[in-house]
């Protein structure tokens, strides 16, 4: 049995503990806003939050995460109104919007370990979170902005 805590609520889990953390969270609790893109830990589209560190959902086990807190895009703030949020908003980031949750969770790690990050800084941060449709631009003035405190 493995306990953990998703979105600041108590879980457990009694399957097998091989299965990736993404399934657990989409097809158990239907927290869909976290997304498959590869499964192999390449594109970003499943990051989440574990204690705090963005990790990559498809790619995490159901039996490393005893005792941890998950934070996923549907937990990040009850109301959107986290910074990061308000700034991916108001630069209108996403195109067709399916790797945005990852690049928001990933961001918002980003801004927890470099408040006031450089372009190179963004640019490392952020480099494993892949965008098909080619929104860099945009999430790096958003990430900018939400760092300034300009949203
Ligand atoms: S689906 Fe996890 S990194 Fe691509
Ligand atoms: S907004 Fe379409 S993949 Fe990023």
């Amino acid at each position: 049995m493995v306990k953990l805590r998703v979105n600041g609520e108590e879980r457990s889990f009694d399957g097998d503990p091989a299965m990736p953390l993404l399934w657990y969270l989409r097809d158990e609790l239907s927290l869909t806003g976290t997304k498959f893109g590869c499964g192999v830990a390449a594109c970003g589209a499943c990051t989440v939050h574990l204690n705090g560190d963005a990790v990559r959902a498809c790619a995490t086990a159901m039996g490393d995460v005893e005792g941890a807190a998950v934070v996923t895009i549907e937990g990040l703030t009850p109301d959107g109104s986290h910074p990061v949020q308000k700034a991916w908003r108001a630069h209108n980031v996403p195109q067709c919007g399916y790797c945005q949750a990852g690049q928001i969770m990933q961001a918002v790690a980003l801004l927890k370990q470099s408040p006031n990050p450089t372009d190179d800084d963004i640019d490392a941060g952020m480099q494993q979170n892949l965008c098909r449709c080619g929104t860099y631009q945009r999430i790096r003035a958003a990430i900018k902005a939400a760092a300034s405190g300009a949203v």
